[in-house]
């Protein structure tokens, strides 16, 4: 099917666009009023993501107020743990939780096979669904969790400030933290794969806390099963590439390793300069980001100054989908999101005259 819209399959392939894309992480949540509306309906966040029709239509919500240049799957990395057997639950105000903790080779060797098709069939028809329900407007984004970032969760139980046990458990019993991953890279590429073929067109790896490591750590936990993914993934669908973007967070360090991996993109967070970036890994990837979802707090002036200083410092030229450096949080105000994403495309239309 035609896609009319295919800025960021284009900047993701690093060819010309128009004027310079743009999505949000985290794009459909909580800072709009009609996805709260909609999550009351479903009974909860759960219950949201379990049910393909609802789940559709809050991911189609920023679409209608926003010129936004993609859609992304409405779901959430810790579906994999949960379809696993650990028994993902939310309370309110306290972010997500487990029932049950890997804490030994034994809990580990105990973790199921995922078969992704059936254990999350409820995914893959959100998947279908919101595809054909955008009618080939913008591309589709599916995503995962890193299998670091997801065997964070699974240990720790919960969020947590120092992930001492993470650590703790990798650091102790090295061979129980490899299966583990390995585990994890293997479900995540099957994960990744099935949502190719129910219509994702672009990927996304969420390495949400693979900056809390040390270089050779990240190495060693991390970017050796990010690796293993891009490898094992379908490279081309319905004819056209599937580019995969790989977003660690505080990955700057580290940029020229992301960019070898095999991904297509480098997700970047606001602590890099963009313009330092695309110097350094610029000619192999694209680049996605970087402004500081802190900014949206700010006035539409400053908002817009601050989307011009990004645009600038990454140049002309191909290669760049702008974005957050990191998802959107609750309380920014819905107008200022209409600034910020119009400011993306008149201020880079502007800076290509
Ligand atoms: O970007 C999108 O719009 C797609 C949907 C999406 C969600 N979670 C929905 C969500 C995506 C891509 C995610 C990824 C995710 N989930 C990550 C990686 C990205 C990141 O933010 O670093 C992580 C670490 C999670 C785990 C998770 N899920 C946490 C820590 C929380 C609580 C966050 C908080 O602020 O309380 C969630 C819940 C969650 N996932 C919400 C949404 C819209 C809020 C749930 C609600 O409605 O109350």
């Amino acid at each position: 099917m035609k896609l009319r819209n295919d800025r960021v399959l284009r900047a993701l392939n690093r060819q010309p666009v128009d004027v310079t894309p743009v999505w949000m992480m985290r794009q459909a949540g909580r800072y709009l009023p009609e996805y709260r509306a909609t999550r009351k309906r479903a009974g909860g966040f759960m219950d949201l993501c379990r049910n393909p029709q609802l789940a559709c239509e809050v991911a189609l919500q920023p679409l209608e107020r926003y010129a936004f240049d993609a859609a992304i799957l409405f779901s959430d990395i810790l579906t994999i743990p949960d379809a696993m057997g650990q028994g993902l639950y939310f309370t309110p105000g306290e972010g997500p939780r487990f029932r049950k903790t890997i804490r030994s080779m034994a809990d580990v060797e105990a973790l199921p096979e995922l078969d992704p098709a059936s254990d999350l069939g409820y995914v893959m028809d959100a998947v279908a669904l919101i595809r054909r329900e955008l009618d080939g407007r913008v591309p589709l984004i599916g995503f995962s969790g890193s299998p670091w970032t997801l065997a964070v969760y699974m240990i720790e139980g919960s969020g947590s400030k120092d992930f001492r046990r993470a650590k703790q458990f990798i650091y102790n019993d090295p061979e129980a933290g490899h299966l583990l991953l390995r585990k994890l890279a293997d479900a995540v590429t099957r994960y990744l794969n099935e949502q190719i073929r129910a219509g994702a067109q672009i990927v996304q790896v969420f390495d949400t806390w693979g900056g809390i490591l040390s270089t050779s750590a990240w190495r060693e936990f991390s970017l050796a099963y990010m690796r293993q993914i891009v490898q094992g993934l379908r490279k081309e669908n319905e004819g056209r590439p599937v580019p995969c973007i790989l977003f660690t967070k505080q990955g700057g360090l580290w940029l020229e390793e992301i960019a070898a991996s095999g991904c297509q993109c480098a997700g970047l967070d606001w602590t890099i300069d963009i313009g330092q970036a695309r110097s350094r890994i610029g000619s192999q990837v694209a680049l996605q980001g970087n402004m500081d979802p802190a900014v949206l707090y700010a006035s539409p002036e400053a908002i817009r100054k601050e989307v011009g200083a990004i645009l600038r410092s990454f140049g002309p030229g191909p290669g760049h989908v702008f974005n957050l450096g990191h998802g959107i949080t609750p309380e920014v105000d819905p107008d200022h999101v209409a600034v910020f994403v119009d400011a993306v495309h008149e201020l880079s239309a502007k800076q290509r005259d």
